[in-house]
């Protein structure tokens, strides 16, 4: 039975605890810079290929399944204000080898969200530097699987971020927040350029590839269902403000602001940019492009905001990769506590950040980034993300039945309606995948399962 043992209490060990430094403007940003990335900026022409202007609605759909899983990490956030998200509740809530497996998916989740978009990031910096002149070598540019060596301006990237987040976890939180105003400037520039052009001619055909998940080449999944499933990419990241529980200054008030904070602010912004986008011009024009926003202002005759939008889009993404290599250390750290790593990389610095696991975590991502395929670690993200939402959404269900009468800083409303439509929405989008990210998921899984038999198990600090 000690395989569902469950972790009652959260102090922290001496010289591992962090500074609580963070207030709710901080924790709102934090959310911001995570959620709005390569998703709205690069998967919505994937969405519009997949779905057509429909992809209004794998928006909606998309967003409607995340505010659900917002509500239920507002409320078990509060509730177990510690670092380690949705691990952490795992292990307070449904037992060990459930949290295990939950913290082994969140790996996938935040190191490859921070792989990926470190790629992405790379595509636009190389193209922006060739505009000034300076021409990155391919073989340099590009992992092996496009015939390059190593992708180095995105393992740069991944150690100039690494390098700010061991300086201090405030001063990351000051930068964050000047780059969230950029981005947030940048799709307010484009909805106010693109909306005036909106034409319902441009809606027609509505869904041509209908509404569910049809099943197209190469196993990817068309129609709203099977773009909902990519588009859902864009929608996470509010989830990383909840490892930040240690460094909040008020975390049983200002951790639900910032998460419930951050998925509105997005959820309509997200909207606006959609309709503006399939308004516009015809989906099959920007459908799969690599910077479709920066495409449609070119066809609508604006070339020099697109290149603004093109440059601040390089500018101000690295906000994913400081939210997520931020949130994936977070959850390392509590591991390590656990005893499921070894204990010398929970060390926390003079500056009160844990400078040992951020160079390891850094050195993992950098690896990946620099050699895997994009659109393999994206939707393998996705993978590691739905499971996380699934067990927080179980974990609120659990907790209210087993402690009713314990005081919740945040209740999700309805919550026997909310959670379990939470997780009704991860396992179906689960289920639009395409075909090879199922394969590669289990694989990851099973690897986890036998580390944690042959290693994790014996050396928890429960045991
Ligand atoms: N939501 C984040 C992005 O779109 C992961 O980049």
């Amino acid at each position: 039975m000690d395989l569902l043992r469950r972790k009652t209490s959260t102090e922290q060990p001496e010289g591992q605890q962090l500074a609580r430094t963070l207030t709710w403007v901080h924790l709102t940003a934090l959310g911001v810079g995570a959620i709005v990335g390569t998703g709205i900026l690069t998967l919505i022409g994937v969405g519009a290929d997949r779905a057509g202007p429909a992809v209004m609605l794998s928006f909606v759909v998309a967003g409607a399944i995340c505010a659900c899983a917002a509500l239920c990490y507002a409320e078990m956030a509060t509730l177990i204000p510690a670092s380690g998200s949705a691990y952490t509740y795992s292990y307070a809530v449904l037992g060990e080898i459930i949290a295990w497996v939950v913290g082994w998916s969140l790996i996938l989740e935040y190191s490859l969200v921070v792989s990926t978009v470190a790629v992405g990031w790379s595509g636009y910096a190389v193209g922006f530097l060739k505009g000034l002149g300076i021409v990155v070598p391919p073989a340099l540019a590009n992992g092996p699987s496009l015939g390059g060596v190593v992708n180095l301006p995105a393992v740069g990237i991944i150690a100039v971020v690494a390098g700010l987040l061991m300086l201090g976890t405030r001063e990351s939180a000051r930068i964050n927040l000047v780059l969230v105003i950029v981005k947030m400037v940048t799709l307010a520039l484009f909805v106010l350029i693109a909306l005036p052009h909106f034409d319902s001619a441009n809606l027609h055909p509505f869904a041509p590839f209908g509404y569910g998940g049809t099943p197209g080449p190469g196993g990817v999944k068309y129609g709203v269902m099977g773009a909902a499933a990519i588009i859902f990419f864009a929608f996470y990241g509010f989830d990383a403000i909840s490892t930040a529980a240690e460094e909040a200054k008020d975390p049983k008030r200002d951790l639900a602001i910032g998460i419930v904070g951050s998925m509105v602010l997005c959820t309509i912004i997200y909207m606006l940019v959609a309709a503006a986008a399939v308004g516009a011009v015809s989906f099959s024009r920007f459908g799969n492009s690599p910077e479709p926003l920066a495409l449609i202002l070119r066809e609508l005759g604006s070339p020099g905001v697109a290149t603004v939008i093109a440059a601040a889009a390089a500018i101000a993404l690295p906000t994913v990769l400081l939210a997520m290599l931020y949130g994936q250390t977070r959850i390392f750290l509590v591991m390590a506590r656990d005893g499921f790593l070894p204990q010398r990389l929970a060390a926390v610095s003079a500056r009160g950040t844990p400078v040992r696991i951020t160079g390891v975590t850094a050195v993992f991502v950098a690896i990946i980034a620099g050699v895997m395929p994009l659109d393999v670690i994206a939707s393998l993200a996705n993978a590691g993300t739905l499971v996380a939402f699934v067990a927080v959404a179980a974990c609120v269900l659990v907790s209210r039945r087993r402690d009713p009468h314990v005081e919740r800083p945040f209740r999700v409303p309805l919550a026997n309606v909310v959670a379990p439509l939470a997780i009704i929405g991860c396992c179906y989008l689960f289920n639009s995948l395409q075909r090879v990210t199922h394969e590669y998921f289990l694989l990851w899984n099973v690897a986890g399962l036998v580390l944690y038999f042959a290693y994790a198990r014996r050396r928890a600090v429960l045991g």
